[in-house]
């Protein structure tokens, strides 16, 4: 077998001229224009999280290696990824946030059979939309989520933003043990209450890393939070990042202000940020989604060179959007999810595959989270269950998902971009959209979409614990 390095897999991707010749029609990508055609084999690995000196940590992972390779195309182009499982369990592969077609989308039994131990599959669709995505297993997805199966997924824009550096944050959170080893998985508190928080965080799979940036320069940062749990809510001192795309999909460029940037598990936000300080000077970038709890994640630290510019820089400008198409509100189909249960939820009791059952009894069972009073029976290879809702192809509809717990859920679709239109009611002034929404406790948010993709969709919050405790079910569309 052909193992290919990281270096080489990246050389692969690069030099792709004929797909940039053929889109020059903007918002309209080239489908099928070119192929990139790469392997990856996952795999258990050792990693050192703390640096070379520090303890070093087992995990499994995409080429051994975590965060797996980014892999790098351009919009419109036909990825072929060939999966080879040396896992010592099942395993497959999703991609977070595309849009592609049902049999490549990567859920056990929904979409595809599980790739067996030494097994092998190949995934290849075409990418329509540009922006920042990421790649994850979908067996037993909590451990080897968390455990390090995970990888960016880079679709570049045709006509990117102006910057002088892109990077790429991988952002991941483990619970480790004295030893180094990653803590066993599962347990009924985790899954009951905030998920899998960890105890150490990671960007790009290690800890302490400054950000080494040069005066005057503009970069494009990519966050990824491919955590299990933890909501990151992050700011960065002395400077004023633009958010200039959200799940990949660009916005008008705007400051984020003073309030952190909020970042939820699966979710990704892209930031230009003016490194506008003078040369030498560090300043702290933290997370403050728990503000009693608040940490110092990365150093910025400039370097001694000269600004690379003296004056600065215009707002960046707003990139072409992706061709989602908007449904159409008036005659919009409406369906309401009310997501129930967990630690001080309230809930009593729900149906559980056609049966009325108290939440202890659930809990016996690993079940602890309802959807309108009905506990979701997990996706089995004979039995996949009841679609949540079924919807005729080229519908739209509006989806009101109401959080009706005392934690925070984002709520993650598969296989469609849905429009954020508003939140507890208040419309939003210019719809997001967005594959991953964070729903607050007691909140309820409208999203609207075109059920044009045909086939099983997953709907799941990306808290992985939820997801397997009840938060997994599906929409059908066809
Ligand atoms: Cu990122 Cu169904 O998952
Ligand atoms: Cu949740």
């Amino acid at each position: 077998m052909i193992k290919l390095s990281r270096r080489s897999f990246l050389n692969g991707l690069a030099g792709t001229t004929a797909a940039a010749a053929l889109m020059s029609v903007p918002n309209v990508p080239a489908l099928g224009a070119v192929s990139k055609v790469t392997s990856i084999i996952a795999k258990p690995g050792t990693t050192g999280l703390f640096g070379a000196d520090g303890n070093m940590t087992d995990v499994w992972a995409y080429g051994g290696e975590v965060p797996g390779p980014v892999l790098r195309v351009k919009q419109g182009e036909t990825l072929k990824v060939d999966l080879q499982n040396e896992l010592p369990q099942k395993t497959t592969i999703h991609w977070h946030g595309l849009r592609i077609k049902n049999e490549m989308d990567g859920v056990p039994f929904l979409t595809q059979k599980p790739v067996g131990i030494g097994q092998r599959f190949t995934y290849d669709f075409n990418i329509q939309d540009a922006g920042t995505y990421w790649y994850h297993p979908h067996v037993n997805t909590s451990e080897q989520v968390g455990r390090g199966l995970h990888g960016a997924l880079i679709v570049e824009e045709q006509d990117p933003v102006q910057v002088d550096r892109e990077v790429v944050w991988v952002l991941d959170d483990w619970r480790i043990q004295k030893d180094g080893a990653i803590a066993p998985f599962g347990g009924l508190h985790d899954a009951a209450h905030a998920g899998r928080y960890g105890n150490v965080v990671t960007i790009n799979g290690k800890t302490g890393t400054p950000f080494k940036v040069r005066s005057g320069e503009r970069i494009r940062l990519r966050l990824i939070n491919a955590a299990n749990a933890r909501i990151f809510g992050l700011e960065f001192e002395g400077h004023e990042p633009w958010r200039i795309a959200i799940d990949g999909h660009p916005v008008t460029p705007a400051k984020t202000g003073t309030g952190p940037i909020v970042i939820a598990p699966g979710g990704r936000i892209d930031l230009v940020i003016d490194m506008t300080a003078k040369a030498g000077e560090t300043f702290k970038i933290r997370d403050r989604y728990h503000n009693r709890f608040a940490y110092t994640l990365a150093l910025i630290a400039y370097s001694d060179q000269k600004p690379i510019r003296s004056k600065p820089l215009e707002a960046p400008k707003k990139m072409a959007a992706n061709p989602v198409p908007f449904p159409q509100l008036g005659s919009a189909e409406r369906h309401e999810m009310i997501f129930q249960g967990g630690a001080m939820g309230g809930l009593r009791g729900a149906t559980y595959k056609g049966k009325e059952m108290g939440l202890r009894e659930l809990a016996r069972m690993g079940m602890v989270w309802a959807v309108n009073g009905e506990v979701i029976p997990p996706i089995e290879e004979d039995d996949i269950g009841k679609p949540m809702v079924s919807l005729k192809k080229g519908s739209s509809h509006i989806l009101r998902w109401r959080n009706d717990t005392a934690f925070a859920h984002p709520i993650h679709m598969h296989g469609h971009s849905f429009h954020l239109i508003s939140r507890n009611g208040t419309k939003l002034f210019a719809p997001l959209i967005m594959d991953t929404v964070l729903i607050a406790p007691k909140e309820y948010v409208d999203v609207a979409f075109v059920a044009d993709n045909p086939g099983d969709w997953a709907l799941h919050c990306h808290i992985l614990e939820h997801a397997k405790s009840g938060m997994m079910g599906f929409v059908r569309v066809g």
